[in-house]
């Protein structure tokens, strides 16, 4: 958020300024304070330290002031010179580029570099990046045992977070998190290998044999042949879903500091190896309210069943009866979300080439019935990312639980890029909230128990 101003030549600082001074009056003491107002670049949200309300006390040896900010509703956790969101005006920007113009003419591996880099990679450095993330795409075999030992039913999410996760046993160097070559292989390994292990959750639960990675191929037509390549020598992708799943990759790139971006700050933040850290992002990009909404829209759109019943949905949704109107809503957008009308056009082109998903009408009907009622007017409700972009991948044949995995594929390159600004900021220590004792004061222990020790043995012999 912040006023638009042209940008000034040259890269920014990357610091904060002061701009001007908060005067607070306590009226417990009647004592004044002078609080620096700071701002980041010319488009910069301003903030006061909240360290800096530390000095307000009513007795020296109190504690001071804190500020409580449940949910984070209105705390900046970090400064960032990666994404500027304007949620009132619908503005999203990697690195100052617009995502209308990255969505249209950029690569998702381009856009992986500019966040990480901070700008657009020359020809050589983007050669060599290519080549770095396509000889890594192979991942140890007894990552197939491993995988193997779900269930056939298993959600493909919590596959590849425990996936994630197990990959930091197989590369003990990458806790070296200090040294930037060591940094910078676990930044290549995990980009490289994320669609060779969502590749394999999805074929895991198909009971289907795993494709190796075909090191001919893009990234995105790599990531298609080893979900869907059968018995064919050479897997030849549709050029429709290679560049819509590209589109669909720098659109979900990176969201400045979201849900599953903050748990990988905050758990990055204890120095762990990336592959925990990130294990920690697919963990919250799960969730129903974050990065689960795709799957739950097309469930909801399922569960709704024909255009006819959306009033009636509509009226459930408006009287807390029923679940939320999913793919609806954003803690930050609250004109509109620019991915979305980006995501909508991109329906049509997929749709144009496969045919109308039958459930394109029970969404279109669901989006102009909420935008023209006074409830989600008045609460600023406008469709998401995700409205739409289950209904493609749904045309593309994947299926719903598979959703947010192509979510997370995307993403690593945001959380990589955030993870590693984290580790650069000086400014920066283990992510410890405070909060406010709210329980019981002191009192003495008392028990009421008069066995300490049951046990399910002992009380089938009491039986
Ligand atoms: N449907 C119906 N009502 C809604 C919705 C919705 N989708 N979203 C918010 N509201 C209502 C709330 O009930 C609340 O109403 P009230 O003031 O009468 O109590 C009001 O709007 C504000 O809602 P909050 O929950 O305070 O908004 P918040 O910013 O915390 O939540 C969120 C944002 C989680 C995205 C929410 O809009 C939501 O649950 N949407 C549906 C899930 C979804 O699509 N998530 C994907 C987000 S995009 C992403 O993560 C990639």
């Amino acid at each position: 958020m912040g006023n638009t101003q042209p940008t000034p030549p040259g890269p920014p600082s990357g610091e904060l300024r002061a701009t001007g001074t908060l005067e607070i009056k306590d009226s417990r003491t009647d004592k004044n304070y002078s609080v620096q107002i700071v701002q980041g670049g010319v488009e910069g949200d301003t903030a006061i330290r909240a360290m800096d309300l530390r000095q307000i006390k009513t007795q020296p040896d109190e504690f001071g002031l804190m500020t409580y900010d449940p949910a984070f509703m209105n705390t900046a956790s970090t400064k960032s010179a990666i994404t500027f969101i304007d949620g009132d005006k619908g503005i999203l920007r990697y690195r100052g580029y617009p995502i209308e113009q990255l969505a249209e003419k950029a690569t998702f591996l381009e856009v992986a570099w500019l966040l990480r880099h901070g700008e657009l990679p020359t020809q050589d450095e983007y050669n060599n990046w290519v080549h770095e993330i396509t000889y890594h795409t192979y991942v140890h075999e007894n990552i197939k045992t491993f995988l193997q030992g779900f269930r056939y039913d298993a959600h493909p999410m919590s596959m590849l977070c425990s996936a994630v996760a197990a990959m930091s046993s197989f590369y003990p160097e990458a806790k070296n998190i200090h040294d930037p070559e060591a940094r910078n292989i676990s930044i290549v390994r995990l980009l490289a290998k994320l669609p060779t292990l969502a590749a394999f959750c999805y074929r895991h639960v198909k009971g289907l044999p795993f494709i190796y990675p075909d090191n001919d191929l893009s990234y995105t037509e790599n990531f298609l042949s080893m979900v869907a390549r059968m018995s064919e020598p050479k897997y030849e992708a549709n050029p429709v879903f290679v560049k819509a799943l590209e589109v669909l990759f720098i659109l979900h790139a990176d969201h400045e500091q979201n849900c599953s971006t903050n748990a990988v700050r905050a758990v990055g933040s204890s120095h762990v190896d990336p592959f925990s850290a990130i294990a920690a992002g697919v963990a919250a990009l799960y969730g129903p309210l974050h990065g689960g909404a795709n799957e739950q829209v097309l469930r909801m759109i399922n569960e709704i069943g024909h255009p006819k019943n959306v009033p009636g949905f509509i009226d459930e949704v408006k009287g807390g009866k029923g679940s939320r109107l999913m793919g609806f809503g954003h803690r930050v957008y609250k004109s509109y979300d620019p991915r979305a009308r980006i995501v909508k056009k991109l329906a049509d082109e997929v749709f144009a080439q496969v045919g109308m998903d039958k459930d394109l009408e029970i969404a279109l009907k669901l989006e102009e019935a909420a935008l023209n009622d006074e409830y989600f007017i008045s609460r600023k409700l406008y469709p998401n990312v995700d409205f739409y972009t289950g209904l493609i991948y749904r045309s593309m044949a994947f299926p719903t639980d598979f959703f947010t995995v192509l979510f997370a594929v995307a993403r690593t390159a945001g959380w990589l890029s955030q993870w590693e600004e984290m580790l650069n900021d000086k400014e920066q220590k283990i992510a410890r909230p405070r909060q406010i004792y709210v329980g019981y004061g002191e009192r003495p222990y008392k028990s009421t128990l008069t066995d300490k020790f049951p046990s399910a043995k002992k009380d089938a012999l009491r039986k």
